[in-house]
């Protein structure tokens, strides 16, 4: 289950981010690297995560034309990140040039392509918000899939979603294609903005492949404690 939680370091305070990767070192494989975390540590971070015997995710949503997102991805690729993701909304020929580019800087620096995923609808978006933002015909699980479906035909490795959608995702994508959940929710966390939540132990019997979790971490009086909670409770399910 260590290799299934990524743990959001939402915060642009290095110190707090040294004293978060200290303390959860043994316990957390996965960090994640938002636009606070990535300004205070740069590429510095890969690094130092590397050496300390961690992975990366760089959760930087690319969402630009096709030419940019390639070298943002590229870019990432280069230095290190085993996790990346873009806007599905971006489109096809985006979500292509990023998958292209990171395979490229991969086999030309002989290390793994990272895992590249899609964003589909954020996990704070509910059906009325989604209703109201977007004006959409379509109900938002239905965007879901076909965002995932989008995602898979360019070629990313799976997409990012709420565990509530991760049923119909399956059964449009296969058993393959990776599903990242935020909106990650224990009971005895509150759920912020987050919309479309599950506990983590519901996150994992509906088969996510990793859950994200900021807050009820890094928020919690004892960080360490909520991460050893949070495992159990993933264990317990399978
Ligand atoms: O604090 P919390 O557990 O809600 O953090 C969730 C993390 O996952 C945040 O860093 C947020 O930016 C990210 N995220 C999300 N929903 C998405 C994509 C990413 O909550 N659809």
């Amino acid at each position: 289950m260590k290799d299934r939680l990524i743990v959001a370091l939402d915060t642009d305070d290095g110190e707090d981010i040294d004293w978060l990767c200290a303390t959860l070192d043994e316990t957390v494989r996965w960090f994640k690297m938002g636009f606070q975390a990535f300004s205070a540590l740069g590429m510095e971070a890969f690094p130092w995560f590397k050496q300390n015997g961690h992975k990366t995710f760089v959760d930087l949503k690319f969402h630009d034309i096709p030419n940019t997102v390639a070298r943002d991805v590229g870019m990432m690729t280069k230095h290190g990140a085993q996790m990346i993701n873009m806007h599905a909304s971006g489109g096809f020929e985006m979500m292509h040039a990023g998958r292209k580019s990171a395979e490229s800087v991969a086999t030309e620096k002989g290390i793994p392509r990272p895992i590249l995923l899609g964003v589909t609808v954020l996990t704070s978006i509910d059906e009325n918000g989604f209703q109201q933002n977007f004006g959409s015909e379509r109900e938002l699980t239905k965007q879901v899939i076909y965002l995932a479906q989008l995602a898979q035909e360019a070629g990313l490795s799976g997409v990012v979603a709420s565990p509530l959608e991760i049923e119909p995702i399956r059964k449009a994508c296969g058993h393959d294609f990776v599903i990242v959940t935020p909106g990650i929710r224990p009971a005895w966390a509150s759920a912020g903005d987050q919309r479309r939540i599950t506990t983590p132990a519901e996150a994992i019997q509906r088969g996510a492949d990793y859950i994200v979790v900021g807050r009820p971490i890094i928020e919690a009086e004892d960080p360490l404690e909520a991460t050893e909670m949070i495992l159990e409770e993933m264990k317990g399910v399978s």
